[in-house]
């Protein structure tokens, strides 16, 4: 992001608040991971972790408007909408969503167009109606809004968490193997990954949810009970959730195979999904 010299300020301040104040960083972790497995330059897979942060970063501060979540609270810090104001939330979310494709289209990202733009249309497909945005769509309908919410069985909830989480996890381990040209079999190992992955990390939030402590996951908690959303805890159960959870992760590493030991730290990564506390 631009230093202080580009105007308007306050939308550059706000991108900055959203992206740069803590957040895990997790998605650009899958990358710069899944491409080392590839020997991919570091300077490259941090350019495509850079842009898909963007896009996460963005989901969360339209996640949180008030015609959303409404939360006040995201890292432990006031909300984008809260420390700037709604007008300036959701222009920042827009300025971040074509930042993140404009860091993608660049020659620093890899050097052949062809591979640049398989990783935009990547992206767009991951961030989109039928990825994030379709997934926060029927997340609404979870919470009752358009419709019946005690309808959704845990398949409709799993197809919807794995687009609005999923997805951009599942891109992160996708664009190592885009970025690193792997063979149709690796890359198809990476995208299985990428997706257990993706659904495990939105149990684990969801937990985290009903059992977290708000001063250690930065955000508040009890907010799914309190919207009657229908999430795989509320089918499950909390204990059930956690076997499902667990399940999940040792799938992960599974999928990991035909990389062997290379992929040691992917593997301790499905393992850090189920167990963060934050
Ligand atoms: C929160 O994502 C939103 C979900 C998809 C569950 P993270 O838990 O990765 O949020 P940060 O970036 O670390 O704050
Ligand atoms: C958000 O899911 C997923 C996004 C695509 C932003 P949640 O609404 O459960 O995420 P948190 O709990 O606010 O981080
Ligand atoms: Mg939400
Ligand atoms: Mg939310
Ligand atoms: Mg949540």
């Amino acid at each position: 992001l631009p230093g202080e010299r580009v105007r308007p300020k306050r939308l550059l301040e706000s991108m900055r608040y959203a992206t740069l104040g803590g957040g895990k960083r997790f998605r650009p972790f899958l990358v710069v991971e899944s491409a080392s497995l590839f020997g991919v330059p570091r300077e490259r897979s941090l350019m495509a972790g850079a842009a898909l942060e963007c896009i996460h970063c963005y989901s969360l501060v339209h996640d949180d408007l008030p015609a959303m979540d409404n939360d006040d609270l995201r890292r432990g810090r006031p909300t984008t909408h809260k420390k700037f104001d709604q007008a300036t939330a959701i222009l920042a979310g827009d300025s971040l969503l074509t930042l993140a494709f404009d860091i993608a289209s660049r020659v620093e990202t890899h050097p052949d167009p062809a591979i640049r733009a398989a990783l935009v249309i990547a992206l767009a497909r991951a961030s989109g109606l039928g990825g994030m945005a379709g997934g926060q769509m029927l997340d609404l309908a979870a919470e009752g809004r358009f419709g019946d919410a005690a309808r959704l069985g845990l398949a409709d909830v799993e197809e919807l968490q794995a687009m609005k989480t999923g997805a951009l996890l599942r891109f992160g381990c996708l664009a190592g193997a885009i970025l690193g040209e792997a063979k149709e079999g690796e890359r198809q190992a990476l995208d299985r990954f990428g997706a257990i992955v993706g659904e495990a990390f939105q149990i684990a939030d969801d937990l985290l949810d009903v059992e977290g402590d708000p001063a250690t996951v930065g955000k508040a908690t009890g907010k799914d009970a309190g919207a009657h959303k229908a999430t795989t805890v509320s089918i499950l159960g909390v204990e059930r959730a956690k076997q499902k959870l667990f399940g999940l992760v040792a799938e992960a590493e599974t999928t990991l195979a035909p990389f062997g030991a290379r992929a040691g730290i992917l593997k301790a990564a499905a393992r850090f999904v189920a167990e963060r506390r934050a």
